[in-house]
């Protein structure tokens, strides 16, 4: 059996394109799973893990549980707002007393960049980034990148735009990363503001005109506004944002070609994706969501392969 190169999935940073591949052909199966009248399979009864939300979260918390229960491995859930960090419990005391209780894996979201490489040198359990502040949301970019190659066939060569708050952004530079690993071409467009300074070390094209970007790319990722990460004001206001990179369909008609659409979620309706954008036939953003399902099950099982379990 192929094996991946790490023992968690902390980023994509540390991923082979080998793993990449590997991860989406595993994926490819399970997906068939998921679609069949019986979604389960009992691959990983002997497992248990902890999903640890220090974050609000829909998609991903859900798209993890579903993904554990469908390989019908045992799962607890864990929500900061109602746990004993309330009561001045550490991170690694939290999680060694969940361990304690003989889990083998943690999917944490945590909003500190660099919790998971911290916990995963103090604790003996496997660990999967669900999304670390502003730095990466590994699963997002493995299931972006498996609907684009859905989609389109193949993500060699095709060119990408992530627009909106990349500087607040773990899925745009876990997208940055995973993209380029599989050979396409990446662009960033926003505000300058939003923009993180000296991106093109990472080897990215940068477009402030949105037009302009769509006009260049076969894919366009839609961001949120992270609003919630922002200290400061970044552009005056959000009428004028939307004016300059609000996505409507206007402006998707008069593309010299039909390109995809895509947004991790959640969507604000009207502010980076207009109603009918978000609904059209170019948008994949629900199929986004259902590979998640398969993509996480995929990363779930190899890394459960991985531990010694006998
Ligand atoms: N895409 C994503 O991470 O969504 P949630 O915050 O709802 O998990």
């Amino acid at each position: 059996m192929k094996n991946l190169s790490v023992n968690h999935l902390l980023g994509i940073k540390q991923l082979t394109e080998d793993d990449i591949q590997l991860i989406f052909e595993t994926a490819d199966s399970f997906k068939k799973i998921i679609n069949r009248p019986i979604k389960k399979v009992p691959t990983l009864r002997d497992i248990t893990i902890a999903n640890l939300f220090f974050e609000n979260s829909t998609r991903t918390r859900l798209s993890f549980e579903l993904a554990e229960k469908r390989l019908s491995a045992d799962v607890v859930n864990f929500s900061a707002a109602s746990s004993s960090v309330k009561k001045g419990e550490t991170l690694i005391d939290t999680v060694n007393n969940i361990l304690a209780m003989k889990v083998d894996m943690v999917v944490m979201r945590h909003p500190n960049p660099g919790a998971h490489v911290f916990l995963s040198k103090h604790i003996d359990a496997t660990i999967i980034n669900a999304g670390d502040g502003t730095h990466e949301h590994p699963t997002q970019a493995l299931l972006d990148s498996y609907s684009i190659r859905e989609k389109l066939g193949d993500v060699t060569g095709k060119k990408v735009v992530i627009v909106g708050d990349i500087k607040h952004s773990r899925v745009a530079l876990s997208n940055i990363y995973a993209l380029q690993k599989q050979g396409a071409e990446v662009m960033v467009c926003g505000p300058a503001t939003l923009i993180p300074k000296y991106i093109e070390k990472l080897g990215v094209k940068v477009e402030y005109n949105l037009k302009k970007a769509l006009n260049w790319c076969d894919v366009a990722n839609m961001l949120r506004i992270q609003l919630e990460r922002q200290d400061i004001k970044y552009f005056p206001t959000q009428r004028e944002y939307v004016l300059q990179y609000g996505l409507t369909k206007e402006i998707l008609d008069n593309l010299d070609k039909e390109i995809v659409v895509m947004h991790p979620g959640p969507i604000n309706r009207g502010v980076e994706i207009t109603s009918d954008v978000a609904d059209s036939k170019q948008s994949i953003i629900l199929n986004q969501v259902e590979n998640g399902v398969a993509v996480r099950m995929a990363v779930i099982y190899l890394l459960a392969s991985k531990i010694k379990r006998y």
